[in-house]
Formats: structure tokens, C-alpha cells, sequence
């Protein structure tokens, strides 16, 4: 018998982030699968000598996967993998790297980031420009990568060709490009394209692929794209601290969702769930949309009265302090009542605000 007891409400629902969701359960039959009995620690057991077979499925013959705890850590190591201790990267304002990490790139790796505003979360060519200069003079960080996230962190995604652009234009000035894919996934499944198109195929060099936001209880990889290249990962996991020990539980959660089609199922459903949202709050009066709705979240503008009001009943994120925009995101359990119980509660609050 176990002493553990459940203390939340399990009905208890909202829209602030993905990593409130639970696990799937595919994803926890796996883990218990592997449970029990002895395998080698640090990921030279069985199942992460499998998980690179199913990763270069995905990512070509040429992808190396370094399974990690945490988002964070995965763009950490990926960075230092890029640049040398002299070296910068050009990221969006916006991007979870320069915004969300609290200088986690900065204080565990000395990397200087370069931060561009963007429009809508997604850097350009042209965009790029405005941070790439000074190579050779020794007062300037030297500009020496680019990272990008797909989804942005505004919830659009770039097309395969964009990607190729910058691509293109980051190699022919000497720089490498990340991909933070925290929601790679979401990203696939919005594009209807494999996700090697627009990472390997569109001249990627290295990626963090995310699993805990579509589905796992946590884990995330470091994909290096061309196994000629980077090879020091493993050395910069371990000293990031992101080596797990009993690592064939990471794997295994990796081979429950990439094995077949788990995860293009979940991140087809959360994006599905943030467009039936779109389209039920179009017909709410005194709610603005903001941004077209590519993945799994919606973000919009609404009374600060109405938002505090329906924060109590619903969790989600004010985004934006000062402009009042909200971000409601979607998960892979979020379910179609889910988004009609919401829907009906903004409706309510929006015409109380509204009768006051
Ligand atoms: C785009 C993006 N990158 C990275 C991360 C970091 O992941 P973690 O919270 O696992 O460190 C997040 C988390 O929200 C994210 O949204």
C-alpha cells in the first residue's frame, strides 16, 4: 500500500500551460513496462540505444539524440555545443532563451544573446541583420549563431522555406542555427509536414526536441542534425547537470511517443482545440484576437475586470502586463468540453464586465 495520496481535483481544467497537463497514458504504460529488473545507468541501457534508431526516422541517418530533463537544459548544452566562449547568439526578443530562462544561457554557458524585436515571434534574413556585424572586432561578442523557436512562442510557425532562409543566410555569414522545438510537434502537425522538412532538409544544425508539452512526464532531447559535427555534447550534458541516471525512463517515454504516432495525435489534437477556441471566442463581443492561431495557443485581448474574474475559475496566463493580452493554451487532454465550459464562463464574465 502506498502512503501518497491524490491531493488535487482531477476535473479541475485551464488553459495556462501545456506542462499542467498530465501524462498520457501510453506514455506512463511505457514507463512502467520498463520498470524493474537492472539496466546499465547513464543511457547505456537498451532502450536509448533504441530511441537513436527511431530519432533518425525523424531526423535523418545523420541525427544524434542526447536525452535531457528540461527544456531549458536542452537549449543550454545545444548552445554551448554552437558557440565558443566568445560567442553570441541572435534569438527574437520573445524567444523563451532570452525571456523565460533567467539567464540560464548567460550564467551556466557565459552566452551573450543578441535580441531582435520581432512582429510576430519570427526572426528574418533582414531581422537577422540588424544583430549580424562585428565579426573580427574583439569589443563584440561575435555574433556566431542563430536561434530560432518552432512554434514561436507567440504560436506561429515558420514554413519549411523560411526556415531554409535563414538557414542559408546564417551559413554564408559562418553562423550555426538552433531550433528551440519545445513544440516541434505542434508545429508538424499545423505545417502537415514531417518535422525532418523544415530542421534536417531546411539546413538546421542542431535542435532541442520538446516531449514534455506534448505528452511525457518529462524529457526532452538535444538532436544533433549531422553526427560529424558537435560531438562534445555528451561532455556538455554531464556538466550541465542534465545527465539523468536512470535515463531508460526518459527513453522510453521518447519511444512511446515518436515509436509510432502518439505525438503527431497529441499535437494534432492541441491544435485543433486552440482552433475551436479561435472560432468560439470570434463571436464573443469586447474579446480581440491578436494573433493568427498556428499551434496550440490562442492569445487575445479582454477587459483586465473580465480576465481577473475568469482567472478564478479557468488558469491562464496574462502574457502581457502592460497591453492586458491573455494566452490560453491548449493541451494534448484538453477536451472539447473543456473549451465550451471556457467559452460559455468568458461569455458570462464578458457581459457582467459589460453591466457594470
Ligand atoms: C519554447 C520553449 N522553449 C523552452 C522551454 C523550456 O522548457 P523547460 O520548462 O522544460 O525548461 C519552454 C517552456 O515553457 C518553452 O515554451
Amino acid at each position: 500500500m502506498t502512503d501518497a495520496a491524490r491531493r488535487h481535483d482531477t476535473g479541475m481544467r485551464g488553459f495556462a500551460s501545456d506542462n499542467n497537463a498530465g501524462v498520457h497514458p501510453e506514455v506512463l504504460a511505457a514507463i512502467a513496462l520498463v520498470n524493474g529488473g537492472h539496466q546499465p545507468a547513464y543511457g547505456s541501457d537498451d532502450y536509448t540505444a533504441h530511441l537513436q534508431q527511431i530519432f533518425r526516422h525523424h531526423f535523418g541517418e545523420q541525427a544524434v539524440a542526447y536525452p535531457v530533463f528540461s527544456g531549458t537544459g536542452a537549449n543550454v548544452i545545444a548552445l554551448q555545443a554552437l558557440l565558443p566562449r566568445w560567442g553570441a547568439v541572435i534569438v527574437a526578443e520573445s524567444a523563451h532563451i532570452n525571456t523565460d530562462e533567467c539567464g540560464a544561457p548567460e550564467k551556466m554557458a557565459g552566452i551573450k544573446s543578441y535580441p531582435v524585436a520581432t512582429p510576430d515571434g519570427k526572426l528574418t534574413p533582414e531581422l537577422i541583420d540588424r544583430q549580424a556585424w562585428g565579426w573580427g572586432n574583439e569589443h563584440r561578442a561575435q555574433p556566431m549563431a542563430v536561434s530560432l523557436s518552432q512554434c514561436t512562442e507567440l504560436g506561429t510557425c515558420y514554413s519549411p522555406a523560411e526556415i531554409r532562409a535563414i538557414c542559408d543566410h546564417a551559413h554564408e555569414l559562418g553562423m550555426l542555427v538552433h531550433v528551440d522545438g519545445a513544440r516541434l510537434a505542434n508545429a508538424a502537425a499545423f505545417l502537415d509536414e514531417p518535422m525532418r522538412r523544415f530542421t534536417t532538409d531546411a539546413g538546421v544544425d542542431i535542435v532541442s526536441f520538446g516531449g514534455t508539452k506534448n505528452g511525457l512526464l518529462l524529457g526532452e532531447a538535444v538532436v544533433v542534425l549531422d553526427s560529424g559535427k558537435f560531438r562534445d555534447v555528451a561532455y556538455l550534458r554531464m556538466m550541465s547537470m542534465q545527465l539523468a541516471s536512470k535515463m531508460r525512463f526518459i527513453s522510453v517515454q521518447f519511444e512511446a511517443l515518436l515509436g509510432g504516432d502518439l505525438w503527431l495525435r497529441n499535437a494534432k489534437h492541441a491544435n485543433a482545440m486552440a482552433v475551436r477556441l479561435e472560432s468560439a471566442v470570434q463571436g464573443i463581443d469586447g474579446v480581440r484576437l491578436m494573433r493568427p492561431v498556428q499551434a496550440n495557443s490562442v492569445f487575445a485581448v479582454l477587459p483586465r475586470e473580465a480576465t481577473e474574474r475568469l482567472q478564478k475559475r479557468f488558469p491562464f496566463y496574462l502574457w502581457n502586463e502592460r497591453t492586458g493580452e491573455v494566452r490560453w493554451m491548449c493541451a494534448f487532454d484538453t477536451t472539447i468540453e473543456d473549451i465550451d465550459s471556457f467559452v460559455d464562463a468568458l461569455g458570462e464574465e464578458m457581459r457582467t464586465t459589460s453591466s457594470l
